[in-house]
């Protein structure tokens, strides 16, 4: 049997950091209600000049340094973003050419926070049924640039960074199952309703912004990521017990505690880096997992659920051994 194994994880934050004492100098808001409503205390802001390529490039080298990989040994790269350099080449394409990759496949997947899952699974059929040996996975976002700084529904939830995983095929697990949904319904209730077909005059004219009904989100957010819980669980004939580490997708700290709760999973064995950076979007998955393999807490052969919901609305789970 293959399976999919993650070798090597990486991040990247930008240095600029925006408090929540800098952003009561910008809109009426408190950090008292910041961090009591979504536990954030920070979010780091790319330069102007720092694309999202920038940050993917250097989260995957860190993960490539940890996996020991050089870049002839990739032969698959996906990018999991909603916020590209440009409109094409791919932010995939524009990575492979900074970091020397020739020749494998390269695309980018838009699954808005549940992109990185998106592009694990992605990878994961992609090595088992043998079309790569060895994958570049990045999660990357300079969510600043779509958030519209004058509104204090959303503009105190997003931040910037890159998070990346190097996963190649081995005997051993490994990737044990996942499970991508989604439902275009709910594509009103989170959305930057802009782009290239229906106008980017709107881009250049008002600006392209997050707009995001939060308390019908959170509903969701709660109630279906609880629903995952029980299909990953389910499929594989696991208890709640089975599960060493959660890494949730880091958008709000009480969606996470809710999600935990689910699980009857304690806080110290939940991965929160909300409070760090706020809500990366794509990025927030794998720039938790690298905090917890960095420091130590997750050991090789525990097994993680790794789960995200965000825009489309998109939702989805990789269940793992490490
Ligand atoms: O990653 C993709 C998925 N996204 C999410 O998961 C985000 C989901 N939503 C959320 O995390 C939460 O809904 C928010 C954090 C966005 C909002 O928290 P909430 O507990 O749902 O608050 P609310 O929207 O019901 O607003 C409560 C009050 C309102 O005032 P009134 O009407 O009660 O007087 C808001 O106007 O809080 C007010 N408010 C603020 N006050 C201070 C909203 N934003 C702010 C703010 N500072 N920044």
């Amino acid at each position: 049997m293959k399976y999919t194994r993650i070798a090597g994880t990486g991040g990247f934050l930008p240095e600029k950091v925006l408090t929540n004492h800098d952003l009561e100098e910008m809109v009426d808001t408190s950090d008292e209600w910041i961090v009591d409503r979504t536990g954030i205390r920070k979010r780091h802001i790319a330069a102007d000049d720092e694309t999202t390529c920038d940050l993917a490039e250097q989260a995957a080298r860190r993960a490539m340094s940890a996996a020991g990989k050089e870049a002839h040994d990739i032969d698959l790269v996906i990018v999991a973003t909603t916020t590209p350099d440009q409109i094409f080449p791919s932010t995939a394409c524009l990575l492979q050419q900074r970091l020397g990759i020739r020749g494998c496949a390269a695309f980018d997947v838009q699954a808005v926070c549940t992109g990185f899952v998106y592009a694990l699974g992605i990878a994961d059929n992609f090595i088992r049924t043998g079309s790569a040996r060895c994958a570049l996975i990045v999660g990357a976002e300079t969510l600043s640039r779509i958030v519209d700084w004058t509104d204090r529904d959303t503009c105190v939830l997003f931040g910037d960074g890159a998070g990346a995983v190097i996963v190649e095929a081995s005997s051993e697990p490994g990737i044990i199952s996942s499970h991508l949904h989604a439902d275009g319904k709910y594509a009103e209730l989170l959305q930057v309703p802009a782009g290239v077909s229906s106008g980017l005059s709107q881009l250049a004219d008002a600006g392209a912004f997050i707009e995001m009904r939060g308390n019908e989100v959170f509903k969701m957010a709660v109630t279906t990521l609880g629903r995952i819980v029980d299909e990953t669980l389910g499929h594989n004939g696991m208890n709640k017990s089975d599960i060493d580490w959660l890494i949730p997708h880091q958008a709000n700290i009480r969606i996470i505690k809710a999600t935990a709760r689910k699980l009857r999973m304690p806080m110290d064995h939940v991965v929160v880096t909300v409070d760090e950076h706020g809500n990366t979007s794509a990025a927030s998955v794998p720039l938790a997992l690298d905090e917890a393999v960095r420091s130590g807490r997750i050991k090789r052969g525990e097994t993680l659920l790794l789960e995200a919901f965000g825009g489309g609305f998109t939702w989805g789970s990789v269940l793992l051994k490490y």
